[in-house]
């Protein structure tokens, strides 16, 4: 037993992990906290025998499902074309895997008896915003991270409990938030919902999201950068969406922004305000694969500009240094302009004097 039980946790420790997990859970790999004994797999597929859990684990468990006995209040059923939730789950489940099924309703009833979820995995599903029953997690108050991205929701769940730490939502056919389904979540950090069919961002849509550290709203129909994110954001990911343009307020308020993301958004160098991106907390910024035909204003303070398959045509120092002086100079490390109209040899005398620090150009 000792010894089988090395080898499982060997297999288990499988380096294809972290990849399996970028694709299926919307982009932005699971932070996984051992000391609180969550799990470090997202699947048990292809891992090792399911019918050796069976053998070995003398708790319940479903038949569909497999329960590892080193993570007892893990139930994985993935990947095991369900087109229900099973039943009968057991009431000590805290990390539920239901990823890669045919599901297309949550009825209140299933998850009833389980007070400690953590956990509720369901990407890859058919889940439908109409049979997914208001009051099936609203009772879940353990509950932390909601995956559910490529779905087929029209809208944001509504009823969700107030303790959600994460919710990825990311590639469905979601229109609106809808009033309220998101207030008051005052511990969520991370929300995504990339590859959805959002247009605008309703005043209060997300009000009460203080706690709010990364948004990802990239591949959606907004033809403006939308108004009324939570202020607490500090990683805005807009790329793929037809921008007409950036405003002098566009990023307004935002104190604590420093991850800004605006690739393949049609931007012409014209829509964009001089002083759009007049932010001191920036850190990096992508804007590659735009048509800016000049390199924007930026502040000194930014580390890492991408600015490749653009077409941009020249090179003014101006852009990164207004003055340059003892102390004022660009904090610029990485610097893209590959792929772009303009050669090495058009880099002005003086460049080096602005951007002192910088470890790499691609031209
Ligand atoms: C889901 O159902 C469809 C048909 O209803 C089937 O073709 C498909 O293989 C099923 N997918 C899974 C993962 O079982
Ligand atoms: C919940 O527990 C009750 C009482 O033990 C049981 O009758 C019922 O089937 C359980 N529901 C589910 C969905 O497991
Ligand atoms: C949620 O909790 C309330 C109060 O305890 C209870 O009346 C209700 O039936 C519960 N809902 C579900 C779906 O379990
Ligand atoms: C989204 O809706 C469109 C039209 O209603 C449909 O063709 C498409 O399959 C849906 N996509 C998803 C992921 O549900
Ligand atoms: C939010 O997080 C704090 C700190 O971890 C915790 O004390 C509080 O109970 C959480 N709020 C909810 C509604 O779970
Ligand atoms: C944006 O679209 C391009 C081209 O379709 C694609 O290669 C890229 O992965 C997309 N990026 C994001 C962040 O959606
Ligand atoms: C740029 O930002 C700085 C500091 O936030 C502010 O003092 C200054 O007025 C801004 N300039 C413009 C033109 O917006
Ligand atoms: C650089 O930009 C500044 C301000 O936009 C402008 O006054 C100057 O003529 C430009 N220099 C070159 C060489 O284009």
């Amino acid at each position: 037993m000792a010894l089988l039980f090395c080898g499982m946790l060997l297999l288990l420790g499988g380096s294809d992990a972290t990849s399996i997990a970028d694709m299926d859970y919307g982009g932005v790999p699971l932070w996984i906290n051992r000391l609180l004994g969550e799990p470090s797999v997202l699947s048990l597929q292809g891992r090792i025998d399911p019918g050796w859990f069976r053998a070995n684990n003398p708790q319940a468990c479903p038949k569909q499902c497999d329960c590892p006995i080193h993570w007892p209040t893990s139930v994985y059923c993935d990947h095991k074309g369900l087109e229900h939730i099973p039943d009968e789950l057991p009431d000590r489940t805290e990390y539920l895997f239901l990823q890669g099924n045919n599901i297309s309703s949550l009825p209140s009833s299933v998850l009833a008896n389980i007070t400690g979820l953590r956990w509720l995995i369901l990407d890859n599903n058919q889940l439908q915003s109409d049979k997914l029953e208001q009051a099936s997690l609203q009772n879940q108050t353990k509950l932390h991270y909601l995956f559910a991205n490529q779905n087929h929701l029209t809208s944001v769940p509504s009823a969700l409990p107030d303790g959600l730490r994460q919710l990825r939502l990311a590639h469905n056919n979601i229109t609106s938030i809808g009033k309220g389904a998101l207030q008051n979540l005052h511990n969520l950090t991370l929300l995504l919902l990339q590859g959805n069919r959002l247009q605008t961002i309703a005043q209060g849509d997300l009000k009460g999201l203080v706690s709010l550290n990364l948004l990802d709203l990239s591949g959606n129909r907004f033809s403006t950068v939308p108004r009324h994110l939570p202020p607490s954001v500090q990683q805005l990911y807009l790329s793929n969406n037809s921008l007409s343009g950036l405003d002098e307020d566009s990023f307004d308020g935002f104190l604590n922004l420093k991850y800004l993301r605006l690739s393949h958004c049609g931007l012409q160098s014209r829509g964009i305000h001089l002083h759009a991106f007049n932010h001191t907390s920036l850190v990096e910024l992508d804007l590659s694969y735009n048509k800016l035909t000049t390199i924007p204003r930026v502040p000194t303070s930014l580390q890492y500009l991408y600015l490749e398959a653009n077409e941009i045509q020249e090179f003014n120092v101006t852009s990164f240094c207004r003055e340059v002086g003892l102390l004022s100079y660009s904090r610029m490390k990485i610097l893209r302009l590959d792929g772009n109209k303009m050669s090495y040899n058009q880099l002005p005398p003086d460049w080096v004097y602005c951007l002192r620090v910088l470890q790499s150009i691609y031209v």
